[in-house]
């Protein structure tokens, strides 16, 4: 073989191997990123949905709330996420704080009723989640719980009560009570449960432990119980859940958030994003799913749950003003991180 035709040979080969990767590369649409600390098989099934009628490749980046919070934080204007979305909103408001957002149009924001999206118009609500107290049937009565979140505090709860500190669900409910009560009540109420309080690593092992009587109540959202209900009642056959009234603590609704970064390069696709999460039909996606979290838009009503939408009590929260920050260092004051 002369040197000619083995150059040509080993040009041959070369484009060979390279072929299958030219062709990926030429087909490859810039993907839309979006950082999720949403529960990740919700995403799962909504953004193919979102493909399927934009043709926008979604490319899902899952963890948790003040991870991701952080990390866009650190990353700043070089972040590669277009889209941020949250389990609970004190990752919202600490983006929004550090000044990342770019602003919804008023199409998206007019969607979700205002006591779910901030005044600052930065980030919008779109599903919701209630606060509830789970409880062993054989052990309590739903007559014996108490009238508010707070009073799990008192002595006479000693080693009744669970939750799971670490979790950004918790830690959201506790920037509720933050925001309702002040920080020197809030500090208390935290001394108080973690007196009494049995400590579970998630939600699913609060909700097991009450069911199996390890303990008699758990401090949980609404959907954790009602998915179990669902599929088998494996941990909800022993169980009910209480729902606090009267705009209690208790009665706190924590609002997944969802926003576009100031830094996305891709703010066209990010709007559509966002749209489709709060408009009739990506609402109804998240409504049909396994998750049974409440969709926001008024237009799409959740079936299948215990409690109505219409029916909870909340507290007026303002969003933008749950403090995750402050909610870390009374907690890492208290002991429980
Ligand atoms: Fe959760």
């Amino acid at each position: 073989m002369n040197d000619k035709l083995l150059r040509a040979g080993l040009g041959v080969a070369a484009l060979t191997l390279l072929s299958p990767l030219l062709a990926a590369c030429s087909e490859d649409e810039p993907k839309l990123v979006v950082y999720n600390a949403q529960h990740e098989p919700l995403l799962k099934e909504l953004a193919p949905e979102f493909t399927e009628e934009t043709g926008i490749e979604v490319e899902l980046r899952n963890g948790k709330d003040l991870e991701m919070s952080n990390q866009i934080v650190a990353e700043g204007k070089a972040s590669p996420a277009d889209v941020f979305l949250t389990e609970n909103s004190p990752a919202m408001s600490q983006v929004e704080a550090a000044g990342l957002f770019d602003e919804l149009p008023a199409g998206i924001l007019d969607v979700i009723p205002e006591q779910y999206r901030p005044v600052s118009g930065l980030w919008t609500g779109f599903v919701a989640r209630s606060t509830v107290l789970v409880y062993n049937t054989e052990q309590v009565q739903e007559a014996d719980l108490p009238a508010s979140l707070l009073d799990l505090a008192k002595p006479e709860w000693k080693d009744r009560i669970s939750f799971s500190p670490t979790g950004a669900d918790f830690q959201a409910i506790v920037a509720a009570v933050l925001e309702l009560e002040g920080e020197e009540a809030t500090k208390a109420w935290l001394e108080g449960i973690k007196a009494n309080g049995k400590v579970y690593d998630g939600n699913n092992l609060v909700l097991e432990a009450v069911d199996s009587g390890e303990v008699e109540v758990g401090i949980v959202y609404h959907y954790y119980w009602e998915r179990d209900r669902k599929e088998n009642g494996d941990v909800s056959d022993q169980s009910a859940q209480h729902y606090f009234t009267g705009g209690d603590p208790g009665a706190f609704v924590s609002v997944s958030g969802a926003g576009i970064l100031k830094s996305s390069d891709m703010k066209a696709e990010a709007r559509k994003f966002v749209e489709f999460l709060v408009e009739k039909k990506g609402q109804q996606v998240l409504a049909d799913s396994y998750a049974l979290e409440y969709p926001l838009n008024p237009e799409v009503e959740l079936d299948g749950v215990t409690k109505p939408f219409s029916e909870l009590q909340p507290p007026q929260v303002n969003v933008s003003d749950l403090d995750a920050e402050t909610v870390v260092d009374l907690m890492t004051e208290v002991g429980f991180l």
